[in-house]
């Protein structure tokens, strides 16, 4: 059987239109614009309004996906939801966009890598086209993240956003398309990056709320040590499966947490920064919709043309990091 060129043919994203600026944090704790910048390269976020959740978010920018690859919501077959905030933690998120969009026509799941989810996302599409289980897979990247930060612990509240992106995943033009993935974990077990309450192991009670467990806690330098490592390496890895060199990328759309993980890779990859494509400035940390989201934005602004090669990693949470490489198809 002739092997199928998988790769994507449409993308979209949505971020809310409420602006947090670090001004705005230096209002409510003992934190500074300067302090967020130098340490981060973060400027501003959007925070989602009360009444959006992660499925509306993730609606929209599978919306402008759809419009963009000119195909219509029944054309889906499967719909793969890559968030850690999803909307309840029994009834997946999938399901809630498919019937948002219209997808009727799509089986729908949630999978839960974190900030490598998108990447994940990808590669799970790629292989359900691959084994002939679905035709067209619309991924999506969508988080709340400002719902499970603790507006108080300056130590996380500054560097999360909330936003969503979407890619439509199916056969492509010969020769294009995403040539290798890989995709890579490490238990955590220090709890480096973790929300402790409201899952099985500490349900949630009255004591884990006073003890604000149901909000996202992280041993930052522990992450910084771990992505600094994993970034390089996911991406190695992806190219060394594809045959290829860090010298065959046309641009890298990294997972957007910190811009001084993003140069550390760019050092160790010998990738100059330039050719990683970086929006953190305006959106903070998306989690697993940020690749997605500088993905949009790189191909909106008309920088990735057909035929470039675009590494595509992350790394998050659990711990997970993930890197497929691409030949765009338009
Ligand atoms: O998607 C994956 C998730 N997360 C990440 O990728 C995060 C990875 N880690 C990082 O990006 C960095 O570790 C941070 C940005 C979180 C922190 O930067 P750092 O250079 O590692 O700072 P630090 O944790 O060593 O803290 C230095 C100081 C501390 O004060 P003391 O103990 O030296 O007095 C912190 O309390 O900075 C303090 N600090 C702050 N000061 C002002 C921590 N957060 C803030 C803040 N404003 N928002």
């Amino acid at each position: 059987m002739a092997q199928k060129n998988i790769g994507i043919i449409g993308v979209g994203a949505y971020l809310p239109e409420k602006v947090v600026t670090n001004f705005d944090f230096e209002k409510i704790i003992d934190t500074s614009d300067e302090w967020i910048r130098t340490r981060t390269g973060i400027e501003e976020r959007r925070f989602a309004t009360e009444n959006q959740a992660t499925s509306d978010l993730g609606a929209e920018a599978a919306k402008k996906a759809l419009e963009n690859a000119g195909i219509s919501a029944d054309e889906i077959d499967m719909i793969i939801l890559a968030t850690a905030t999803p909307d309840y933690l029994v009834q997946n998120t999938a399901c809630i966009i498919q019937e948002l969009i219209g997808a009727k026509n799509a089986g729908a799941i949630d999978v839960n890598a974190a900030c490598s989810g998108f990447v994940y996302g990808l590669a799970l599409a790629k292989g359900m086209v691959a084994s002939g289980i679905n035709k067209k897979v619309l991924v999506i990247g969508a988080e709340v993240f400002s719902r499970i930060v603790d507006m108080e612990d300056r130590n996380t509240c500054v560097l999360f956003g909330d936003g969503a992106a979407a890619a439509i995943v199916t056969e492509v033009e010969c020769g294009t398309g995403i040539i290798s993935e890989f995709l890579g974990a490490e238990a955590d077990k220090t709890g480096s990056l973790r929300t402790i309450a409201g899952g099985s192991k500490v349900p949630l009670t009255r004591e884990a709320l006073d003890k604000k467990e149901n909000f996202i806690q992280m041993k930052g330098q522990d992450v910084f040590k771990f992505a600094v490592k994993a970034l390089p390496k996911a991406t190695l890895e992806a190219l060394d499966k594809a045959s290829m060199k860090a010298s065959d990328i046309d641009m890298v759309i990294p997972h957007q947490a910190n811009v001084r993980i993003i140069e550390a890779a760019s050092k160790r990859l010998e990738i100059p920064i330039e050719r990683f494509y970086l929006n953190l400035n305006k959106y903070g940390n998306t989690s697993s919709a940020s690749i997605g989201i500088a993905l949009f934005e790189a191909w909106e602004k008309g920088l990735i043309k057909k035929g470039d090669v675009i590494a595509l990693t992350g790394f998050g949470a659990g711990l997970t990091y993930a890197s497929v490489i691409i030949k765009w198809s338009y």
